[in-house]
């Protein structure tokens, strides 16, 4: 048999999204909070006629980030330029992109974190004051050029708001945090891209998907097709509870919607460093993954589900967590050594 592997780390942005990707804020589902606070801030801005304040969105990755701006954009009946932080090498390339902005438009910066420091400096004074300084020639012959931008609005996308430098994070207006969707947000995004997809599957068949990706729409997505995959080639439409559970353990994701990724993280704590604490570092290496993969994609989950805590020795794995793997929870030394609290 044939084992297909899904690992979440893989969260590179894809156009095969794109159909099943909302374009409103009626079709956006879930993050009310955040939803209904961007969509007043919207609202005011058309009303004043102004460009609406510097947004910042963060949160886990695939939770709708780049859709939201997007939606926000054309709410705002302005265009989107949408540019990943890492792309951005000298300032000249932030400089034409700011410079090409027409009045009110949206500049969307993905990964806003990783900006180099000094397009971060040019940031500064074009969000502030929407105003670059461009230094032409060299030496003693060297002159500064200040060029007036059109007034327009930044939206910074990131996983990781603790690595924002303080200036830089003070610019923004509004700051809205992502949080994982509940099964009942999932099942609706499911079904609203079961529809758009023609795959036919029951409510029970969507509630198996939907609790067991992550609390993440471009999971859920992506389950979504694979499981109609593994449906359509066994003659199994429409897709059923017990079969999308089938095509489930078959792509890797267990009862709890853990991934291999999980697993391993899960057991090489448990079993190579008795339970942890264990450092980032030494956890990445023992996986082979990323630290930076382990820490905004993986932890973030296993925490809220309670696999996992972050001590400041480093991470521990919980009961359930050992209950999860088939292992026996080591009570003396459980709290003795590992700071659990019971
Ligand atoms: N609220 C939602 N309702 C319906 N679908 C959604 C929602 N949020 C996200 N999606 C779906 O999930 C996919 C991933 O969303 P998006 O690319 O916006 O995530 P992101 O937060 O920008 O992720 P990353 O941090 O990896 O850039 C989208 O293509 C879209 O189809
Ligand atoms: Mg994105």
């Amino acid at each position: 048999m044939i084992e297909e592997k899904i690992t979440t780390g893989d969260f590179l942005p894809t156009d095969m999204d794109e159909p099943l990707r909302p374009k409103t804020f009626a079709d956006f589902v879930g993050q009310e909070g955040v939803k209904q606070n961007i969509a007043v801030f919207v609202e005011a801005a058309k009303m004043r006629g102004k460009q609406l304040d510097h947004v910042i969105l963060y949160g886990p990755p695939g939770l709708g980030k780049t859709t939201l701006a997007k939606i926000i954009a054309s709410e705002l009946g302005q265009s989107i330029k949408i540019i990943s932080a890492p792309s951005l090498e000298k300032q000249g390339d932030l400089m034409a992109l700011l410079t090409s902005l027409e009045e009110h438009d949206v500049l969307f910066i993905d990964e806003i974190h990783r900006l180099r420091r000094q397009l971060e400096e040019v940031l500064y004074s074009a969000m502030e004051d929407f105003k670059v300084d461009i230094i032409i020639g060299e030496g003693t012959g060297a002159k500064t050029l200040r060029i007036s931008l059109p007034p327009f609005t930044l939206i910074g996308a990131t996983t990781r708001m603790g690595d924002l430098t303080g200036p830089l994070r003070s610019r923004f207006g509004i700051i809205e945090r992502f949080d994982y969707y509940d099964v009942g947000s999932l099942e609706k995004i499911l079904a609203r891209s079961a529809g758009i997809l023609g795959v036919k599957i029951t409510p029970d068949g969507i509630h198996e998907i939907a609790r067991r990706s992550r609390g993440t729409p471009r999971i859920a997505n992506r389950l979504l097709k694979r499981v109609a995959d593994f449906a359509l080639v066994e003659k199994r439409l429409p897709v059923e509870r017990e079969f999308a559970d089938y095509a489930l353990r078959r792509l890797g994701v267990d009862e709890k919607g853990l991934d291999e990724m999980d697993r391993r993280i899960l057991k090489v704590i448990i079993e190579q460093y008795r339970g942890g604490p264990v450092g980032l570092s030494a956890l990445a290496a023992s996986v082979n993954e990323e630290m930076e993969t382990i820490e905004d994609v993986y932890e973030p989950f296993l925490i809220q589900q309670g696999f996992l805590q972050r001590t400041p020795r480093g991470r521990v794995a919980t009961r359930l967590a050992y209950e999860h793997i088939g292992l026996t929870f080591p009570e003396e030394e459980g709290w003795l050594f590992r700071g659990d609290t019971k």
